[in-house]
């Protein structure tokens, strides 16, 4: 009961803040959100006094939410960050309205924080966004999500120098294959050449 009148109370406070318009919804909500149509609930998005509160949303879109804290993917870099959730999700236009406008083919994937270099530019974006590659479960389980992937080297290849090397195979390899891998430069493994394994090397003439 209590909640009730609580819930009802900030409704008629929206209502006086968003002036008469408020009181009636200016419509319905996107396939998405039909759950939350009606005047229960108005203040999951709207906050007294103020249109939308980016906040509000973030409470039930917690993997957006992680990305922004953690400055990782699309939502968490700079130029997404400082704009507000409405500037690109708009909501009351129907159940056929596109909240999300998306074009793939013209996505510049360096705004995710991952450049698609080499060979991963010549790949569909399945070959990557698909569950086996998702870690998160509940993420896992969306269809034709861009969101869930790590971009270190081993979310997706197989380790094959059984741990021996750097994780970061971009030290020695190029993006087009593994087979060319750089010069050999034995600092980098992890097992750096020392005391008379080293002036071995030197006595080949290598640096
Ligand atoms: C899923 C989130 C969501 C819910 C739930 C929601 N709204 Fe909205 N509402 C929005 C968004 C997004 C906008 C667009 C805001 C903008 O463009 O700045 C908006 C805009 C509005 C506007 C126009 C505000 C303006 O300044 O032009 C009114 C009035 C409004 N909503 C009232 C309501 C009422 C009343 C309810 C409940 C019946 C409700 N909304 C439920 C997200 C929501
Ligand atoms: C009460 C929980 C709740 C709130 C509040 C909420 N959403 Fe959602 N939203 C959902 C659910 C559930 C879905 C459908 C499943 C999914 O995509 O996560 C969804 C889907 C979406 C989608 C994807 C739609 C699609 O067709 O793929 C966008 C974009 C979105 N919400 C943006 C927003 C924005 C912006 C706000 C604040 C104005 C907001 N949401 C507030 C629960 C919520
Ligand atoms: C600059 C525009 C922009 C802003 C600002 C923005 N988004 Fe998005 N959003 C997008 C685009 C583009 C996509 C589709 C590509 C993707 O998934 O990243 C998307 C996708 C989504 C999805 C669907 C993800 C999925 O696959 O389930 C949700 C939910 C969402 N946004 C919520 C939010 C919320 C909440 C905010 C505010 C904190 C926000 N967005 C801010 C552009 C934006
Ligand atoms: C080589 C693998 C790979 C390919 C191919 C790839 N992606 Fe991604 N994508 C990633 C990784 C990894 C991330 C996560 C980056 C991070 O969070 O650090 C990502 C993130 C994204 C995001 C950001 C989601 C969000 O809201 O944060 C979008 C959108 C996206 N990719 C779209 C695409 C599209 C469209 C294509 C095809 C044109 C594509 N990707 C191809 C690996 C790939
Ligand atoms: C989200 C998954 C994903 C991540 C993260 C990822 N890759 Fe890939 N990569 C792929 C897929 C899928 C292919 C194409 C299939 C294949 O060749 O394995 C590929 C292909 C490659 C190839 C070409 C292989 C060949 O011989 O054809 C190289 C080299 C490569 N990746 C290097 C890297 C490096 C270095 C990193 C870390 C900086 C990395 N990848 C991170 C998914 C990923
Ligand atoms: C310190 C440098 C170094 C790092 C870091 C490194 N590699 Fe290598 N990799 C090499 C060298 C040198 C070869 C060629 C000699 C060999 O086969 O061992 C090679 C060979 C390979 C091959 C075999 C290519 C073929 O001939 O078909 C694969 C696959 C490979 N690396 C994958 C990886 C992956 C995946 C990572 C990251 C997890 C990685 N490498 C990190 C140096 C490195």
């Amino acid at each position: 009961m209590k909640q009730a009148l609580f819930k009802y109370l900030v409704f008629i406070a929206l209502c006086i803040a968003t002036g008469a318009r408020g009181q009636i919804s200016p419509g319905e909500m996107t396939r998405a959100h039909t759950d939350l149509d009606g005047v229960n609930h108005c203040t999951q998005c709207h906050t007294v006094g103020k249109t939308v509160s980016s906040e509000k949303c973030l409470e039930c879109h917690q993997p957006i939410k992680l990305n922004m804290a953690e400055k990782k993917g699309y939502h968490g870099s700079a130029v997404v960050l400082s704009k507000s959730c409405v500037s690109c999700h708009n909501e009351h236009h129907g159940r056929d309205f596109k909240i999300v406008v998306f074009d793939k083919n013209k996505f510049d994937h360096k705004q995710a924080g991952f450049a698609l270099e080499g060979k991963h530019g010549k790949i569909s974006c399945e070959a990557c966004h698909k569950p086996a590659n998702i870690a998160n479960a509940d993420i896992r389980k969306k269809s034709g999500t861009y969101l869930g992937l790590n971009s270190n080297c081993l979310a997706c290849h197989a380790d094959y120098h059984q741990g021996k090397m750097s994780a970061n195979c971009a030290e020695c390899h190029n993006f087009d294959s593994f087979k060319n891998a750089k010069p050999f430069d034995h600092n980098k493994t992890k097992f750096p050449l020392l005391g008379r394994h080293k002036d071995q090397i030197s006595a080949f003439g290598s640096t």
